[in-house]
């Protein structure tokens, strides 16, 4: 239980921090250093210029988001009171650590997608603002951040795997080529079963009729150098419906308990990290070498 509760810490660390600081730059960029306990200014408009005149900085991001583009403040804004003071609130009782309900109002295909059985934490609880800012940011989708760095800040342990020397080519290139960044219908938001994602990339489609096409599973290259990757990466040969056959003949790859890890099935994944490792060919288990990683299921 020691990582996910030292996870929790970080993250309200950081969104203490990340409060802290939108709140600072609201104040620095007001006019008038108003404290906590003050009325929100009077608004004569809740649109455009009514608001951006004091609040400039809502509208300075490359990435704008559509409609605080177009300045329609009033799509998620309403004038409130707290305690007999002005605020402005959220519509819809939406909170700043759930905006779910009304993100997908206008969502309203994302809402479809989060019905599935595995969703991702911050996703189930409702903060899309932990990976999208409401108004604008710098990068793609209004993420925080530039591609994996945006999951990197959450998942300390998955950023030590990316520095290793022998990092996996998709994980590097993007966290989303095999993880839906908000819920699937698989364990750990993966995009398919578990080797049906990896076999996609190293069994040849062509050659075996029960691979499936890459270019189907992942849907059109949506993400760059995904065509790239699909066409790197090394074949394998499996037999008896891609259930085995590797890493030796007859070996299998599914469909048996993992003596390793109890209560799971044995998996591409119990012998591959599929994000990084200290030896060759992504061994888990720290295994530099093939030896070292049979004996951890095996006794000759
Ligand atoms: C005259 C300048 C001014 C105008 C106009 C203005 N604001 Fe503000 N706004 C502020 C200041 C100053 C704060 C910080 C208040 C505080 O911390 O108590 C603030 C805070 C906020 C907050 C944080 C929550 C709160 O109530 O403190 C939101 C949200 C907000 N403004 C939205 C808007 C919207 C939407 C409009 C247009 C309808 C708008 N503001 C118009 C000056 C302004
Ligand atoms: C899509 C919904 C949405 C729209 C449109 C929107 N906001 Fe917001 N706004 C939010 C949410 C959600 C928060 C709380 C953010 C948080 O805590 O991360 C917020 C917070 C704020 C804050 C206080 C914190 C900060 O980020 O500075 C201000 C000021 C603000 N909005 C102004 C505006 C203005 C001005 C507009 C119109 C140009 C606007 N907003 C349009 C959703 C929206
Ligand atoms: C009033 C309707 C409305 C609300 C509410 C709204 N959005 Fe949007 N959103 C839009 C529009 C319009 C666009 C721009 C058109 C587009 O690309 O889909 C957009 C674009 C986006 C994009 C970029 C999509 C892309 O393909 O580039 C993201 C991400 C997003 N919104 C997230 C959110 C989140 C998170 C919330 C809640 C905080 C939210 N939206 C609330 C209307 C809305
Ligand atoms: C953990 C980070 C994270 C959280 C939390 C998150 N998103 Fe996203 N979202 C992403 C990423 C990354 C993308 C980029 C496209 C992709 O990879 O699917 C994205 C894309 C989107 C898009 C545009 C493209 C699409 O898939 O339709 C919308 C709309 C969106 N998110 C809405 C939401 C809403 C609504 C919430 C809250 C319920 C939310 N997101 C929470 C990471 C996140
Ligand atoms: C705001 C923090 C935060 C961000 C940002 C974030 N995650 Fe997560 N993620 C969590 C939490 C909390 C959990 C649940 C606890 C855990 O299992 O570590 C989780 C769980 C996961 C899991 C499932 C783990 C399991 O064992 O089922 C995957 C996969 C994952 N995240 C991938 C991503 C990807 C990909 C991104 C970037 C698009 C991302 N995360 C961004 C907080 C975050
Ligand atoms: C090639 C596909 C692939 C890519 C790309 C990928 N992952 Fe994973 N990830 C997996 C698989 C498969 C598992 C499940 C492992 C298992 O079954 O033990 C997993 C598990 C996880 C988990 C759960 C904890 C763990 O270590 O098992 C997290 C968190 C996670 N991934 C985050 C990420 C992040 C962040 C990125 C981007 C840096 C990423 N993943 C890129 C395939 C991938
Ligand atoms: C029982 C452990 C085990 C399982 C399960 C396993 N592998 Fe391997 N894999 C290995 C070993 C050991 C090697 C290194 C073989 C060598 O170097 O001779 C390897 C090598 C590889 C290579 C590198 C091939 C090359 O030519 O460089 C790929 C790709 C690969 N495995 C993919 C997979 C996929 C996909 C699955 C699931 C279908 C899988 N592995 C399941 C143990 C395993
Ligand atoms: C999008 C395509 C793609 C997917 C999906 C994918 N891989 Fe890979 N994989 C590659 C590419 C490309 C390489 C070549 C080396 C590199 O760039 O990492 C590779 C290399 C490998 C290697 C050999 C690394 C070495 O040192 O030679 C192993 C083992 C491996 N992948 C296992 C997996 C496992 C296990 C999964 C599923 C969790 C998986 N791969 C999913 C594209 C993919
Ligand atoms: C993650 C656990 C795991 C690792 C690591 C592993 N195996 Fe296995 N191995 C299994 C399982 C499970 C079976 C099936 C046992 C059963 O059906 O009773 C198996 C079966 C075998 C068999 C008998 C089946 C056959 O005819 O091939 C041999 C031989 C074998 N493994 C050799 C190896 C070698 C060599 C390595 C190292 C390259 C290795 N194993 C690594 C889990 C593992």
């Amino acid at each position: 239980m020691r990582r996910p509760l030292r996870l929790m810490l970080m993250m309200s660390a950081a969104s203490l921090l990340a409060t802290a600081a939108s709140l600072a730059s609201v104040v620095s960029s007001s006019s008038e250093r108003a404290t906590a306990k003050k009325d929100h200014p009077p608004v004569t408009a809740m649109t455009g210029a009514a608001c951006t005149n004091c609040h400039a900085d809502i509208l300075a991001r490359r990435v704008m988001h559509g409609p605080a583009a177009s300045g329609d403040c009033a799509a998620c804004h309403i004038v409130t009171s707290s305690a007999g003071t002005r605020r402005i609130g959220l519509k819809g009782n939406a909170s700043s650590r759930d905006t779910a309900a009304l993100c997908v109002a206008c969502h309203t295909d994302t809402a479809d997608r989060l019905k599935q059985a595995h969703r991702h934490a911050p996703v189930a609880s409702g903060n899309c603002s932990a990976c999208h800012d409401p108004h604008g940011s710098a990068y793609r989708f209004q993420l925080p951040a530039d591609g994996n760095q945006t999951c990197m800040k959450c998942h300390e342990d998955i950023a030590q795997a990316l520095a290793q020397t022998h990092v996996h080519g998709p994980a590097v290139n993007a966290c989303v080529i095999c993880h839906d960044a908000h819920a699937a219908a698989h364990p750990a938001q993966l995009k398919a079963a578990g080797n049906d994602m990896c076999v996609a990339c190293h069994v040849d489609a062509a050659a075996d009729a029960a691979a499936s096409d890459p270019r189907a599973l992942f849907g059109p290259a949506r993400i760059d150098g995904l065509d790239t990757l699909i066409s790197k990466a090394p074949r394998i040969l499996l037999e008896g419906s891609l259930t085995m056959g590797h890493p030796t003949r007859g070996h299998p790859v599914d469909a048996r308990p993992d003596p390793a890890e109890k209560g799971r099935s044995l998996r591409c994944a119990s012998c591959h990290n599929p994000h990084g490792s200290v030896g060759a060919k992504l061994l888990r288990f720290g295994a530099t070498g093939v030896s070292s990683l049979c004996i951890r299921c095996h006794s000759f």
